[in-house]
């Protein structure tokens, strides 16, 4: 039989302008070789290595039994949104009601709903680096332009509103800023954020502030930009289960923002996913509702790692990393070895990483900087310590 002539697809400029993620590369091949059983130390994934608590477990095996089965209004159903709301007043000291709170399928959909409802052609986004991967990419899918502002190394990347105001033009519509910081794990501080939220004020844009890692802070309490008076008006809090009640995979997420905003949104979200699933909703619920210990323990073993990590990582002969001040994720400087040896770009030391140590980590080029990987130290102890001897043994060659 004769070859069937191939499709020919033409996809929508909007999505082309889409780039093809820099991380998911080198994951993917890591992925490959433990599939085939090679013995990879795995530094690459974004997610807590703690279960899921049980009391979210089992709600939702209590949901699935009760026939809680079915859609529920796209926003959630209203114990849920309350219970965020509710939540978020007790861990972050905040005042939002039901009706500026929105259940949404994992953070990242709730950064996706806002910059989508928010940003179109001819609107600017300032985004510090190193940044989130999607970030930049939803604010190109949305049409919008991204300009990136620096963040100082030597400062162990934290954000000014300086900065974010010299990078500013007429365009500017929205910042994203997101503290703690992945993959720098960088920590905006009360009196800074107050300083960003007031040029926003003045300069009439609106902050989009992704929570997600606000309870893995090292030093100091969680805190969020919606705490500070009067902020309300100008902050829309992206907000995630996935991380602090290692939830990743059950994709729940919110967004509290102010009121027309969470009706456009959630005209795009009825559209598009509805509700969150019911069953993950349900567990969502017990894990507000319930007790943080499991944050506690897993910030308590974060917090050992770390050191570990540090330490190792500052050791090894090439490598500079400054100590994250939240978040799981150590972003070592690479630059010296990089130069010394003639290699041009961290995407090609992460290749060789895997190549020749087989350790798998993501390279800077996927945050928005050339000369750093991301190892996520959400992993075991004895994986790091193995770790850090391949590493030590890759550079000092
Ligand atoms: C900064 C940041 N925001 C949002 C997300 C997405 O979280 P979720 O799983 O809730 O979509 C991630 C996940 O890695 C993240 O690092």
């Amino acid at each position: 039989m004769p070859d069937a002539p191939a499709a020919t697809v033409k996809l929508a400029e909007r999505v082309e302008r889409i780039g093809v993620s820099a991380t998911l590369a080198v994951l993917q091949e890591a992925e490959r070789l433990k599939a085939q059983g090679v013995d990879v130390v795995d530094f690459g994934p974004g997610e807590p290595d703690f279960p899921t608590p049980e009391n979210a477990k089992l709600a939702a095996i209590r949901a699935i039994q009760e026939n809680f089965t079915k859609y529920t209004p796209t926003a959630g159903i209203p114990e849920l949104r309350q219970a965020i709301c509710d939540w978020h007043a007790r861990e972050l000291g905040t005042r939002y009601e039901p009706a500026e709170c929105m259940a949404t399928v994992g953070g990242k959909h709730g950064v996706f709903n806002a910059v989508s409802a928010l940003v179109g052609r001819g609107d600017a986004v300032l985004i510090p680096v190193p940044y989130w991967v999607s970030f930049p990419e939803i604010v190109n899918y949305a049409g919008g332009q991204v300009i990136p502002v620096e963040t100082p190394e030597g400062n162990g990347f934290r954000l000014r509103a300086a900065a974010l105001e010299r990078a500013w033009t007429d365009a500017v519509k929205l910042v994203i800023v997101n503290s703690p910081n992945n993959p720098s794990g960088a920590v905006v501080d009360r009196e800074e954020f107050a300083r960003i939220l007031d040029l926003c004020r003045r300069r009439g844009a609106l902050l989009l502030s992704d929570e997600c890692y606000s309870h893995f802070v090292y030093d100091g309490a969680p805190f969020s930009i919606a705490n500070l008076p009067d902020s309300k008006p100008y902050v829309i809090v992206a907000g995630s289960l996935s991380k602090t009640f290692s939830m990743t995979g059950w994709r729940l997420g919110y967004t509290l923002a102010p009121m027309p905003l969470v009706q456009a949104m959630l005209r795009l979200q009825s559209h598009s996913t509805s509700n969150p699933t019911s069953i993950a909703q349900k567990a969502g619920l017990a894990a507000l509702r319930g007790p943080m210990d499991s944050v506690r323990t897993m910030l308590a073993e974060y917090a050992r790692r770390r050191a570990r990590v540090i330490t190792g990582l500052n050791a090894i002969p090439g490598l500079r990393c400054a100590e994250p001040q939240g978040a799981f994720y150590a972003y070592p400087n690479v630059g010296a070895w990089m130069q010394a040896r003639g290699v041009k770009t961290a995407t090609e030391v992460a290749r060789r990483l895997l190549e020749e140590v087989k350790v798998a980590v993501v390279p800077g080029e996927a945050f928005g900087t050339g000369e750093h990987f991301r190892l996520s130290y959400a992993t075991s102890m004895e994986r790091i310590e193995e770790g850090l001897r391949r590493l030590h043994r890759f550079f000092s060659a």
